[in-house]
């Protein structure tokens, strides 16, 4: 990385440009000021009137928060709606029709257009495909697909029955896949033959085969194939179908299932500080209304935009940044099967200049995994590609450093465009924390302020509002129309987890730490206060991996910590106790590559130990808990300052220290 961060201590602001403030959405800081304001000053009014503004309402609702059940929040409760047709159906009212919807490229660059009215026709004839196998409302649907327009259509399609769709990131292992089926209770799988990223191809159906094993999965009646490749995988007669056969027998249009504003929209399973992942579950019209304001106001977007959202529809950010939010908004989107490094490491570059994305939205680790590739290889740097269409930046998933800030605002915004930290979570459905690009300065490493409508604050242990400059545990003191509404299943952990009685019950807890600027209030996150680690802007709970790792039969123990890395923000490290005698040498490269493999298998490849050190017993205090800050401060390196006065057994420390 070639940028060097000042010195000085004052911080840095880089103010947007004058002509993007001219066209903004919200321009100026008086204009943001005033929409918080009016928040403030009529919290349900101000909602009201952009749920009526974004969505088209079938029945319009008369009340608009219901905080009778607390903190089981009801928004627009008597409205009904469907999403899918404020996607697409309202669209094709206001003169969309023609306009192209998604820019799709393949993994090969192949590049495949389609049109809103199109889409409206693939959406409808897989809506009635799934009327007809019996899948209609509040049935779950598991969606485990490649990136690909089919995989936004079986989202959309899903919506206009009602169905709820659980989708299941395309890397996670058949156990993993299983445990969500299982979980949510699915009647059927929506997948594809194969899936096809960096030049290799990856079987999903038989992974699906898998998945489905005899002993708990009886409910799945329906597998629908979509053909990708073509390969030949086995169909079990009466089970499995194919997706173009399946759309081929329907008609292309068809009456959407108007739902009550808190039907469940989807179930999105997401990895907390337990060995169990958790099923977050949003509604319907809150979420559609954020993901649309959303669009807006942090996105900036106009009718022209091209926008480019990198992320896979298996996380939230591919939900409400590609299967919703943009088609809530008739705007043109890329959507990109591949990977950022191949064929080579300027995909994106090429990608941007090729289709001349306006605004484009990524994750740090891409961004520090390409301003490596570039120091290496100055052919794949963006300065060799024109990225002159681009007017605004986005970043998500993680805090991203100031060093990787300016290079991305440099080298790829070209110094002019500004760009948007986006703090938010698979609970909250949308942005919460993040500058509105036409109304604030920029503070590299922070992500500015609260979008309007969201109350966060900083507080302490005991739930008080701390004073700037002061680190604390980061909060939202008010109910927001996109927020989670339950942990699917059980109610019980969804309030333990986010409204928790040490912090007065009232607040929501994101797990995140913050601190804010003493000058400008600006918000910096500091990381997760809980045991759950970001890989590559990917979460995962230390607790999964451990009981993975335990659950293998040669190991007696395991803990698991994160450890600071370069390219993907914290690495996975564990700390493994064998059964038998603590391997060594050679020994010990071997037993750390099964174990390795050994997680790739249970959970998926992004869960992979990193570094996995072996010891005769794990650092435990008398009372028998794992000491995880120390283990913490071994896998950075660090020289160890904390008393240790209450460790069981010290003589193990210098094995962890010195293992490798
Ligand atoms: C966690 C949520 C939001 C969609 C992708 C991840 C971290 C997310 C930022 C950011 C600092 C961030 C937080 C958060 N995070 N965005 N802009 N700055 N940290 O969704 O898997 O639910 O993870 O990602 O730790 O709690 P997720």
């Amino acid at each position: 990385m070639s940028d060097i961060a000042p010195l000085q201590q004052e911080i840095e602001l880089i103010h947007p440009p004058a002509q993007f403030v001219d066209q903004a959405n919200i321009a100026g800081m008086a204009a943001y000021r005033a929409h918080c304001a009016a928040a403030e000053a009529d919290y349900e009014g101000f909602w009201a009137r952009h749920a009526r503004d974004c969505i088209s309402w079938h029945r319009p609702f008369t009340r608009t928060l219901n905080e009778d059940h607390a903190p089981f929040y009801r928004w627009f409760e008597d409205g009904q709606l469907n999403v899918s047709y404020n996607c697409l159906d309202r669209n094709l009212q206001l003169g969309n029709a023609d306009k192209t919807a998604i820019v799709f490229e393949a993994d090969d660059g192949l590049v495949t257009r389609i049109t809103y009215a199109q889409l409206h026709a693939k959406v409808c004839q897989l809506a009635n495909g799934l009327r007809a196998m019996g899948v209609g409302k509040g049935d779950r649907v598991v969606i485990y697909m490649p990136m690909s327009i089919e995989g936004i259509v079986a989202m959309q399609a899903c919506a206009r029955v009602g169905a709820v769709h659980s989708v299941v990131f395309a890397g996670f292992s058949a156990k993993s896949l299983r445990e969500r089926i299982i979980d949510a209770g699915a009647v059927a799988v929506i997948t594809a033959d194969e899936q096809v990223r960096g030049g290799k191809s990856l079987p999903l159906k038989s992974i699906v085969d898998e998945a489905l094993a005899p002993g708990g999965c009886e409910m799945v009646r329906h597998v629908v194939v979509h053909r990708r490749t073509g390969a030949s995988v086995p169909l079990v007669a009466g089970r499995d179908l194919w997706l173009d056969a399946l759309m081929a027998a329907q008609p292309a249009t068809c009456e959407p299932e108007w739902v009550g504003a808190e039907h469940p929209l989807f179930i999105l399973y997401t990895s907390g500080s337990t060995g169990k992942p958790k099923g977050v579950q949003h509604a319907s019209a809150g979420y559609l209304l954020w993901a649309a304001l959303t669009m807006k106001w942090t996105f900036d977007i106009k009718p022209d935009d091209i926008f480019w959202c990198t992320a896979d529809i298996g996380w939230v950010t591919g939900h409400t940044y590609i299967a919703y939010g943009p088609l809530a908004v008739g705007a043109t989107q890329i959507v990109f099967e591949g990977v950022p490094t191949y064929p080579n490491a300027g995909r994106f570059w090429d990608m941007v200049g090729k289709h001349r994305a306006t605004i484009f939205y990524t994750a740090p680790t891409a961004i520090r995994s390409l301003i490596k590739a570039s120091d290496k290889d100055p052919a794949v740097h963006p300065g060799r590609y024109d990225l002159s269409s681009l007017r605004l930046l986005g970043s998500v998933g993680e805090p991203i450093d100031p060093d990787s800030w300016r290079w991305y605002h440099r080298n790829v915004g070209n110094g002019n465009c500004p760009i948007v930290d986006t703090f938010w979570q698979t609970e909250t459905g949308g942005h919460m924390i993040s500058p509105m690009p036409g109304a604030m300065p920029l503070q590299p490493g922070s992500c500015a302020l609260p979008l309007p409508g969201i109350m966060a604050a900083v507080v302490d242990e005991t739930g008080k509002e701390l004073p700037h400059g002061q680190g604390g545990i980061l909060v939202i003191k008010r109910p927001w129309p996109s927020m989670i509404r339950t942990v699917w299943g059980d109610a019980d952990r969804f309030w333990r987890s986010y409204f928790p009685a040490e912090l007065g019950g009232n607040l929501y807890l994101a797990g995140d730490g913050a601190v804010r600027n003493d000058e400008t209030g600006y918000f910096t996150i500091t990381g997760r206060i809980d045991d759950v680690l970001n890989v590559s802007g990917h979460r995962m709970g230390t607790m999964e991996i451990e009981s993975v790792l335990a659950a293998h039969c040669d190991v007696a123990e395991a803990a698991v910590v994160g450890k600071p890395d370069d390219t993907t923000g914290e690495a996975v490290c564990a700390f493994v106790v064998l059964k038998r005698t603590r391997p060594q040498g050679e020994e010990a490269a071997q037993v750390a590559t099964a174990l390795r493999e050994w997680v790739a298998r249970e959970i998926s490849p992004i869960a992979k130990p990193k570094e996995i050190r072996f010891a005769d017993n794990l650092p435990k205090t008398r009372s028998g808990k794992v000491m995880r800050r120390l283990l913490r401060g071994i896998a950075k390196g660090e020289q160890i300052t904390q008393d240790l006065s209450t460790l069981e057994d010290p003589a193990i420390l210098a094995q962890l220290r010195d293992a490798q």
